[in-house]
């Protein structure tokens, strides 16, 4: 087998490159790990930035989330039992919030790859990148089938979340990470009801952090802040509506409209960089060199971002032989990187409620969110951070 460039993992990053590729003229094989059915159904993020739209719609690709996204002017900050709304739109001169979960992007993305004609292997197991340091690379697997293959290519793109092979294949030496875990994780739930407010919620509350976002008209994706080693079996449905009541409650009168939980899980918080994310011809991309706790809805639109500039760099290898944005791959997206791993910790720290902290720095948290919707220049950052910052 052989392909110009080979691509490990069909999540955001994977298949976004794949279609960036081809609008390029360039050639790819996509290798999963998981199963068609697995990746559209595992629930992640749902919060798309605005270019992320705009390059979604130039490929042709947003008639789906035109069709089912929800599309807000602002996000509600709320503390001290009291909201504030964040103009976002007027703030950035007319950006919006997009809520569109990840996995219905994953299946636009599926579904429009393989009608084109794509390759996408999924169910391969014994992934491994080899001769990353030639010219010469290749991607070994093994089929769903049991079958042995090599795909011989040009560049790889690792494009395989935190726990894929990728990153490893960059030699230790070569690779520093940089990392914080947080004393805390988000239990989310999926919940058959109406949306119960215009646009998402971002708490902070004295028993910890809740977040209501939405899926569509009659799905909601609500969260609470919990210790990240709990159990599922701990959180009985009356237990996390009584939290979400308790934390999402306001002065003035609200309902927060109950429906049945049909999905619950638990992920712990994060934030990781690897520096660098290029070795010889294999390139990182997303997870796999990079993680940020959910906060500043980041995650996914920075693993876009990856496979944006990388595609721009292929593209002028492909067409005017020069690998100038090849070798400043990294560098290029580990300063924007950094920029939205300080927004997603900033977001994080000031709305969570840390057991390792004293009251003094509760109180802190309490003033930075007091100053934030007060101060139109504070607004104002956290508008274009939310928004995304320029590509
Ligand atoms: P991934 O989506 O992880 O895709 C990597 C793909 O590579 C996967 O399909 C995997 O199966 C495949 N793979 C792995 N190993 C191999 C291998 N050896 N061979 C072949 N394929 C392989 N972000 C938010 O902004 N908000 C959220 O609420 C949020 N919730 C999250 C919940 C969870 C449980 C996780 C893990 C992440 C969450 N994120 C969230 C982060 C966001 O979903 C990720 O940043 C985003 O998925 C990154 O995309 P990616 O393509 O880089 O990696
Ligand atoms: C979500 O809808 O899943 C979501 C929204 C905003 C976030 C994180 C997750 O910051």
């Amino acid at each position: 087998m052989r392909t110009q460039v080979g691509i490990i993992g069909a999540g955001p990053a994977g298949l976004l490159l794949s279609h960036l590729l081809r609008r390029s003229g360039i050639d790819s094989v996509i290798v999963e790990s998981r199963s068609r059915a697995d990746i559209e159904g595992t629930i992640r993020a749902g919060v798309l930035e605005q270019w992320l739209v705009d390059v979604i719609d130039e490929l042709g690709l947003g008639a789906r989330m035109h069709a089912e996204g929800h599309f807000h002017t602002g996000i509600t900050l709320q503390f001290s039992g009291e909201r504030h709304h964040l103009d976002i739109e007027e703030l950035t001169g007319g950006k919006k919030v997009t809520v569109y979960a990840q996995h219905e992007v994953i299946k636009d993305l599926v579904t429009a790859r393989l009608a084109q004609g794509g390759a996408i292997h999924f169910e391969v197991t014994d992934v491994a990148p080899q001769g990353i340091d030639s010219a010469r690379p290749s991607i070994r697997f093994r089929t769903k089938e049991g079958v042995l293959e090599t795909l011989d290519c040009d560049f790889i793109a690792g494009c395989d979340g935190f726990h894929g092979p990728c990153r490893q294949a960059i030699p230790a030496a070569i690779r520093t990470e940089y990392q914080k875990i947080y004393p805390f994780g988000w239990l989310g739930v999926l919940v058959e009801a109406p949306p119960s407010w215009h646009e998402l919620i971002y708490a902070n509350h004295d028993k910890g952090f809740s977040l209501l976002s939405t899926r569509s008209e009659t799905v909601q994706r609500l969260y609470v802040q919990c210790p990240p080693q709990d159990d599922l079996a701990d959180w009985s449905d009356d237990r996390v509506w009584s939290e979400l009541h308790e934390r999402l409650a306001t002065k003035t009168p609200w309902t927060l409209t109950e429906g049945k939980i049909f999905q619950k899980n638990i992920v712990g918080l994060r934030s990781f960089v690897c520096e660098t994310m290029q070795h010889g011809r294999l390139f990182l991309a997303g997870d796999s060199a990079h993680i940020v706790p959910p906060t500043g809805a980041k995650g996914l639109n920075l693993a876009a971002a990856d496979v944006l500039i990388l595609s721009r760099a292929l593209d002028a290898f492909y067409k005017s032989d020069t690998s100038d944005l090849l070798n400043s791959y990294s560098q290029t997206c580990l300063k924007r990187i950094w920029k939205a791993e300080r927004f997603s910790w900033y977001m994080t720290t000031m709305l969570h409620k840390n057991p390792d902290e004293s009251s003094f720095e509760q109180r802190i948290h309490l003033a930075d969110l007091d100053y934030v919707v007060h101060s139109h220049a504070a607004c104002l950052a956290i508008a274009e951070n939310y928004v995304g910052l320029p590509l």
